[in-house]
């Protein structure tokens, strides 16, 4: 009897295991628990979805550096993560490489050359903001595909390799998660309102967890692109799809616009604070410039010492975000098409000046805390990688809004960005994130409108220390801030640093908004002080990779993906 009964067990625990092996190895596993940390020795892969990190760390088993890691995740993101993984949005990516180069790559969208200053006014001047976020008119020229062929000069595996499991997964499917499935069935009305053809993530029925999503078109797209390279996208039947899609909804993105369109190599912010060297996003991305404003900020403040989200601590970091966001408004935009006062912005002196006017136990007012006076001539995707050379990569790509234009190109499969309304289409109306801006950040053909995003690398003592990013519009910065003192200031670890909760100040709406877990006791207090606070629900969502110990061969990887989503983080 006991016999049968071991027997019995047995076969039983030994056909769940190898079910749960089959499942994994088709995607096709809506069960699975999306692993939020990993400690290991070799390399890592944060991500906002399991099958994204599992293919970037196949690449690093596959002799694959950081890069090439970088790439085969982004493109399955594009697949299995269809709210903001994308090919037609754009981003930015920081790398650092074992010889000791930091670059950045910018392939942020680009207004179309048919584009203009007032293009979302009506005839008596409002502001259109539905044509700048729904639809084909929200479309900004998208520059993740040639993103992703920039960095290829940094890669070592052939981009066939890279691209291989992206297109399996879109020709085959997957099974999709319970969240993937709610966040289909919520924008099931404007995927229907937004397109003139059928598209894969739209059925009769309600979408539940487990069910397989398939996209045939996607996949012949991502075939284009392995078989023709970048112009498998922005020349030929790609194109011609993205063009054609344009003429049947009033788009103005044309067959030169995507010839045209190139990635940019740009020199990286770099800075230090207190010793350790931050590697940053810079402009068109406001992010690299607004974090080393706040962290330059509070580097001789000792907050340590006023300690983790106690009332003084919050109330410093909400004050400097005030005013980094102040300045972010007034003097930022895209550095080929206007001039912006960086050294002035981030030097010593000015933001000594910015901060003369805190009152420590006093709420400030944005109505009095105008940009610095300057005399001279909500769906976005992260992932972080490192490798076992010590090379690491940071990268955040958007298509704007959860799932951008909410169009799909028709015949291609893939959806659109509706990056243009991170412009400022008229001074005074706030983006969907509620940013300001002035002329600065005006539509103008071929310009790349402001960014929040903010792909960030920290080296200690020249070796890659915290490999970070966030989605969350105008929070990120903010973000990434907190993560970055939560570390450096509070020594938390890299799992508490991320899960945290977040607060967030932008200088307009004057408001301090707070994630739901946030101490009510310190809401009170700030309250006391003067400050509006409003609850929020959560909005940061960073993958993190923490290098303990850099001596080459006995590093110690610990990889984090934020509480907040289905992030995972996978290692070897
Ligand atoms: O570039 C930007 O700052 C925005 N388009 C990012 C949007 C975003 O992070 C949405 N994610 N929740």
């Amino acid at each position: 009897m006991y016999i049968q009964k071991l027997f019995f067990t047995t076969a039983i625990f030994m056909f769940v295991c190898i079910y749960a092996f089959c499942q994994k190895q088709t995607g096709n596993n809506s069960n699975y628990v999306p692993q939020k940390k990993i400690i290991c020795n070799n390399g890592a892969v944060v991500s906002a979805h399991w099958l994204a990190s599992k293919a970037g760390v196949a690449i690093l088993k596959k002799g694959g550096n950081a890069i090439d890691a970088a790439i085969a995740t982004q493109l399955v993101l594009a697949v299995v993560y269809p709210a903001a993984g994308n090919i037609g949005g754009g981003g930015f990516m920081v790398a650092h490489f074992t010889n000791g180069k930091n670059i950045s790559l910018d392939f942020r969208e680009k207004a179309p050359e048919k584009a203009s200053r007032n293009m979302y006014l009506d005839s008596a001047g409002n502001a259109q903001i539905n044509a700048s976020q729904d639809g084909h008119l929200a479309a900004g020229v998208p520059g993740t595909i040639a993103g992703l062929f920039a960095s290829m000069k940094y890669a070592k595996l052939p981009f066939a390799v890279l691209i291989e499991s992206a297109i399996n997964l879109a020709e085959n499917g997957f099974a999709i998660s319970a969240s993937q499935a709610r966040s289909f069935n919520r924008t099931k009305k404007e995927f229907i309102e937004l397109n003139f053809s059928t598209i894969a993530f739209v059925k009769e029925n309600e979408w539940k967890a487990g069910d397989v999503l398939i996209q045939k078109d996607l996949a012949n797209t991502l075939k284009r692109i392995r078989d023709n390279g970048q112009k498998g996208f922005y020349e030929g039947e790609t194109a011609k799809l993205i063009v054609a899609e344009m003429q049947k909804g009033k788009g103005i993105i044309s067959l030169e616009d995507l010839k045209k369109y190139e990635a940019k190599e740009r020199s990286v912010v770099d800075f230090t604070y207190k010793g350790y060297q931050i590697i940053t996003m810079p402009l068109p991305s406001s992010g690299g410039v607004i974090l080393q404003q706040m962290m330059k900020m509070i580097e001789d403040k000792n907050i340590a010492l006023m300690q983790f989200q106690s009332a003084a601590s919050v109330q410093l970091m909400v004050e400097l975000e005030r005013r980094a966001y102040a300045d972010r408004a007034e003097f930022l935009g895209d550095p080929d098409f206007v001039n912006v006062p960086i050294n002035t912005l981030v030097s010593t002196n000015y933001l000594n000046a910015r901060m003369k006017d805190y009152v420590p136990g006093k709420a400030g007012s944005s109505k009095n805390t105008m940009a610095g006076i300057i005399k001279e001539s909500e769906e976005t995707t992260h992932l972080s990688v490192t490798d076992m050379d010590g090379n690491a990569v940071s990268v955040t790509t958007t298509l704007n809004g959860g799932y951008g234009s909410r169009t799909v190109v028709g015949g291609a499969g893939f959806l659109l960005n509706n990056e243009m309304d991170d412009f400022s289409i008229k001074q005074g109306v706030p983006n969907m994130y509620g940013a300001l801006g002035n002329e600065k950040n005006a539509i103008a053909p071929g310009k790349r409108m402001l960014s929040s995003m903010t792909p960030t690398l920290v080296l200690k003592n020249g070796f890659p220390y915290l490999v970070l990013g966030t989605p969350g519009g105008t929070t990120i910065p903010t973000s990434i801030f907190q993560t970055l003192v939560n570390i450096l200031e509070f020594n938390m670890s890299a799992e508490e640093a991320v899960n945290k909760p977040k607060f967030h100040h932008q200088w307009l709406p004057d408001i301090v908004s707070v994630e739901k877990d946030f101490a009510k006791k310190i809401v009170k207090q700030l309250e006391n002080m003067g400050y509006k606070i409003v609850i929020r629900d959560a909005w940061s969502k960073t993958d993190l990779i923490q290098i303990q110990n850099h001596a080459k061969g006995s590093k110690t990887i610990i990889a984090v993906g934020d509480k907040r989503g289905d992030d995972d983080a996978q290692g070897y």
